[in-house]
């Protein structure tokens, strides 16, 4: 962490935003200075101005109940009114919402009101089957127009949607349908990935197969054709649509009605069901798309490419986009597919003009070199987002060189499943651009970086990352599970003078100017390719396994996924001669992405004799962390056997 952050602290590139970017710049500097003069009263307005409300509201936030917050709560609105009918009445409904595209290179064009009419059938069918407000709907798809149309037909009659990445397991699936208890499951036959179409119903049925779930109906879409096997629960998509009305009314409901359930991973084997609100999630998302991403919608393309079944698909492909009216590009499939110039290919097509990925994305493509997004025309690029991880420097520079033709701005954008929406950003057309760094809090939000005593840094120095105030889309807290929100988020700086701040699980380090540069978690999260795993709930999953008498997950850096999963098991001693050991780091390699899903299958699995542990019996990571990453080991003087890490070694050699 030390070479990174000297390196860190030598970069001094810098990046005005070029004159004619910042003439025509949506954000202006008076959002600091507003913000800075009255916080609320910032909020307020961004929710006057951005959202069309039923019943408008008379109080901003009520933090009376520490850490429970409710913003704007006695106005009332529709989220899905907010993010498609209110364009069609203003005119707007030939406005193309969703420029989709299929992985084998089919597409659709998809305008607002095309959207809202598909939007409001779905929503009676939801309604048909006895979905009522606050019910909760699993949605399982694809990156298909459905998963857009699922969500929001979910959001306009009041229910709760829980989307779970098509990555994940069978078994995944059924513990966050069970957590939830969802009533109903929206899902597709299958997708297409890599050039195949690969099924994704059969993890339903397999969730759903003990017969003993909340979940009464299976609706399915039909996206590959292939067969599959059919229940009395399954109803599909196209039939339950063409039957019912495409008239459908919006209801109001309170702004904070629940409007979803995201599932992420902490330092717990259990995942965490985060949940988010409507009003002030609606205003930050659409707050921060507007402003971060420069957006004039009238005339941008914009495309993020996370899935919808991550909280960047949320905010950023489904609630910010749609909210402010504009015209995106939503693909289906992987970036090498069928060739892997096939983002640019995509770039070129529809004329992109802001692009929003993740530096492992960004890594992958400068290992392919330049020549293949040099075959396609990307002038139409004008900004370029970076989440999900630190860029490095060198991620960053190439990211603006090759991609951005050395003119776009590049904004790295903090946030987390739990802030709901951007929380730490350049604004691209006012501030200038430091390579690798996150930079400033937006306008109404509030950073510290704090040590573990609770004190300011101070500029040039590292520590914990805070937020000292709330804001309009935090998370309102765990499904079902208050006790584990305050204990997770807010009990380590409970005690803070002007009430607890809310502890993000990342390091950073302010540097002399003040920018914030983002370092990592600070706990046993991991972050692959941008997607948060828990060392904890991978353990568990191979303990679960009957040749495992122990296991130690650790996240050892990846050139190309940031971090990647690496193991250290101990086999029971009546396993030992029975199969090679190349043999079980398969199984249990398959083992574990059977249990969880793809992105959590270890990269590295060694079979050890023991594991490094202090004398209360806890698992030393940050050792095996060292081993991982091929480092001399660090200070081993609390291991109650100070030999073991020898040990290990050498069985790695
Ligand atoms: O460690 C931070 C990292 O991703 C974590 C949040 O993960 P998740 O909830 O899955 O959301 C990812 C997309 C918003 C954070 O705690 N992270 C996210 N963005 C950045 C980042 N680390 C450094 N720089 C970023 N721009």
């Amino acid at each position: 962490m030390s070479v990174q952050i000297d390196h860190l602290l030598h970069e001094s590139r810098r990046f005005p935003p070029s004159p004619e970017f910042a003439a025509s710049s949506v954000a202006t500097e008076s959002l600091y200075t507003d913000a800075a003069a009255d916080r609320l009263g910032f909020w307020a307005e961004q929710a006057r101005d951005l959202l069309h409300w039923h019943k408008p509201f008379t109080r901003t936030l009520d933090w009376t109940n520490p850490p429970f917050a409710k913003w704007f709560d006695d106005g009332e609105l529709n989220v899905a009114y907010n993010c498609l009918d209110r364009h069609v009445l203003a005119g707007n409904g030939d406005r193309i919402a969703l420029h989709w595209e299929g992985e084998p290179g089919d597409s659709r064009a998809i305008s607002y009101a095309q959207l809202t009419t598909e939007v409001k059938r779905a929503a009676n069918v939801l309604l048909g089957l006895g979905v009522r407000a606050g019910d909760r709907v699993a949605i399982y798809l694809p990156m298909i127009p459905e998963a857009v149309v699922a969500m929001l037909a979910v959001a306009r009659i009041g229910a709760v949607h829980s989307v779970i990445f098509g990555g994940f397991s069978a078994e995944s699936l059924r513990s966050r349908i069970d957590d939830a208890e969802a009533v109903v499951v929206i899902t597709a036959d299958g997708g297409y990935r890599k050039g195949r179409a690969t099924p994704l119903k059969p993890a339903v049925d397999a969730a759903l197969a003990s017969g003993d779930s909340s979940v009464h109906t299976v609706l399915v879409v039909e996206r590959t054709g292939g067969d599959v096997e059919w229940n009395e629960r399954d109803k599909w998509w196209h039939e339950e649509l063409a039957g019912v009305s495409d008239e459908h009314e919006a209801q109001p409901f309170p702004a904070e009605n629940p409007l979803f359930i995201l599932y992420t991973s902490g330092t717990t084997g259990k995942p965490k069901g985060i949940l988010h609100t409507s009003g002030g999630y609606l205003t930050q998302v659409a707050f921060t798309h507007k402003n971060v991403f420069d957006l004039k919608p009238e005339k941008d393309v914009f495309w993020c490419t996370a899935d919808v079944g991550w909280i960047t698909g949320h905010s950023y492909v489904v609630y910010g986009p749609l909210a402010n009216g504009a015209t995106q590009v939503l693909y289906e499939g992987t970036p090498d597919t069928p060739h892997p110039g096939r983002w640019w290919e995509i770039i070129e097509k529809y004329k992109v003009s802001i692009l929003y990925t993740a530096p492992t994305a960004i890594r992958t493509f400068m290992k392919i070199g330049r020549q293949e997004p040099q075959k396609f025309d990307l002038t139409s690029l004008r900004l370029l987002g970076s989440v999900g991880e630190p860029i490095n420097p060198e991620a960053w520079m190439w990211y603006r060189e090759v991609i951005g033709n050395q003119l776009t701005p590049v904004v790295d954008t903090w946030w987390q499943t739990e802030t709901g929406a951007i929380m730490i950003s350049a604004l691209p057309g006012l501030t200038e651009a430091k390579p690798g760094a996150a930079q400033v809090a937006i306008p109404g939000v509030s950073i510290d970086v704090i040590g573990e005593d609770g004190e300011h840094v101070g500029h040039g120095n590292g520590g914990l990352l805070v937020v000292t105030e709330p804001w309009p889309s935090m998370l309102r807290g765990i499904w079902g599970d208050p006790e584990r929100y305050i204990e997770t988020y807010w009990e380590k700086f409970q005690d803070a003078p002007n009430g607890p701040l809310y502890f993000a699980g990342d390091g950073a380090r302010l540097d002399r100017d003040g920018d914030i540069w983002l370092l990592g978690r600070v706990d046993d999260v991991m972050n692959v390719s941008g997607h948060r795993l828990s060392t904890a709930e991978i353990e568990s999953s191979l303990v679960a396994h009957g040749v495992v008498a122990e296991a130690a997950v650790v996240g050892a850096h990846d050139d190309t996924t940031g971090q990647a999963v690496v193991a250290f098991v101990i086999i029971k001693y009546s396993q030992t001669d029975a199969a090679s050991h190349a043999d079980i780091s398969a199984v249990l390699r398959a083992h574990v992405t059977l249990q969880i899903g793809a992105i959590a299958r270890p990269r590295e699995i060694h079979i050890v004799t023991e594991l490094p542990k202090t004398r209360s019996g806890k698992i030393m990571r940050r050792l095996l962390r060292d081993v991982a990453e091929g480092r001399e080991i660090g200070d081993t003087t609390t291991l109650a056997d100070t030999s073991i890490m020898q040990i290990i070694s050498a069985s790695m050699r």
